[in-house]
């Protein structure tokens, strides 16, 4: 369901009367960030590329309020018994597993960033499903970030932001993540995809509004869980790294020529510097299709995307593969695996008629391999993160 400021307002509610029964106080306010999901740029964000995420109705609520000491307390809702509390100055990087590492390592980045943030009370609330590549951490850190910027009175511009998560999931929770869910998180604008140029840190909203084309993008959470921190990922950065520097080049960013590639002698890291390159390609092509109002022909740079991901990076998952085949063999316009690979969520484009045949396609196809079912996901366009007022009481 889209997070509408009504229901953003309910949620609020809600959560300021989970935070009182928490911690016996009442809040000073609720931030929501969305989770995202990437049309199209997979594994460019670090070879300094392009990617195109936008941002989901779904996200994270942070509800929050100043202790006046140096300690921040953290509950989640989603993990009853996962609390913490630990002063803000003795945070050292890596010191708190699980959940409560990102929201802890946000306040440590902010310290960090030179942002005197103090102690604070967080409650947090997600209707995202996690490990689904739909990006629920960068969610919970955007959310805790623009709580305490708020909450302190800081006037930090979003671009700080998104780096100051970034640096909380990289150097406190140790996962070498890009910046594309951070700046998806806290930048993208209902109706649009973001444009983000790696490198440059420029950004340009995209129209993107599939329902005014009477066409639907539908989320396929395929149920296979993989979490980042595993090895593939980083190894696949890795990769990427050494293929530059074969090519004598700062980043796969500058191939200008699929035939450069040419130059590398490991077939492996041809492959991957191959996908690097054509992504980039397809993401500026699918931006030119968007901006000319042509999103149904957008359809065949998804499937390729997804064909470079299973075949020259390798990271796809076999029910990635299965989904992608049986929407597509049922009338989607394209689809293709997204996020970091191994695990999470499939997309497809297809015309708004076609989408019940489509769901049933791939639940068929899911039940014939005596897999779980697949979960189907809305996925409009929505706002960036947010302070949310709570709403009157209904
Ligand atoms: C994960 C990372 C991003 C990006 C994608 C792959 O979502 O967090 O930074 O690298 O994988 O495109």
């Amino acid at each position: 369901m889209t997070v509408g400021a009504a229901r953003a307002a309910a949620w609020s509610r809600r959560g300021a009367a989970w935070f009182a029964g928490a911690y016996g106080a009442a809040p000073e306010g609720a931030w929501l960030a969305p989770g995202r999901v990437n049309l199209i740029g997979e594994h460019t964000d670090y070879n300094d590329g392009f990617v195109l995420p936008f941002a989901l109705g779904r996200g994270t609520l942070a509800v929050a309020g100043r202790r006046g000491d140096d300690i921040i307390e953290l509950r989640s809702r989603q993990v009853p018994d996962g609390g913490e509390a630990v002063s803000i100055g003795s945070l050292q990087p890596g010191a708190i597993p699980g959940w409560a590492g990102y929201p802890a390592g946000v306040a440590w980045a902010m310290r960090e960033a030179g942002h005197p943030v103090a102690g604070i009370r967080l409650l947090i609330d997600s209707d995202l499903p996690r490990g689904a590549g739909l990006s629920s951490s960068a969610a919970l850190e955007c959310a805790v970030a623009l709580a305490l910027a708020d909450l302190h009175g800081l006037a930090v511009p979003r671009f700080e932001l998104v780096l100051i998560a970034q640096r909380a999931e990289n150097d406190f929770v140790g996962v070498p993540c890009g910046i594309m869910d951070q700046s998806a998180s806290l930048l993208c604008q209902p109706g649009q995809a973001l444009l983000l140029d790696c490198r440059t840190a420029e950004t340009a909203a995209v129209p993107f509004d599939p329902a005014a084309s009477g066409l639907e993008l539908l989320v396929i959470d395929t149920g296979a869980r993989r979490e980042l921190a595993d090895g593939g990922y980083a190894s696949r950065r890795g990769e990427c790294d050494r293929a530059a520097r074969a090519l004598g080049l700062g980043s796969l960013r500058d191939v200008t020529d699929i035939s450069q590639l040419a130059r590398l002698t490991d077939p492996l890291l041809q492959r991957r510097a191959r996908h690097v390159f054509t992504e980039n390609q397809r993401v500026i092509e699918t931006v030119r299709l968007l901006r000319a109002g042509r999103l149904g022909e957008t359809g065949a740079l998804l499937t390729a995307s997804h064909e470079s991901l299973r075949d020259d990076f390798e990271i796809s998952w076999p029910e990635a593969d299965a989904a992608v085949s049986a929407v597509t063999e049922a009338g989607a316009l394209g689809a293709r695996m997204i996020g970091g690979g191994f695990g999470g969520s499939v997309i497809a484009l297809a015309a708004q008629r076609d989408s019940a045949r489509i769901r049933a396609s791939v639940d068929s196809e899911f039940s014939r391999r005596r897999w779980r079912p697949p979960r189907f996901i809305d996925a409009t366009p929505s706002a960036g993160a947010r302070r949310v007022p709570a709403g009157p009481p209904p």
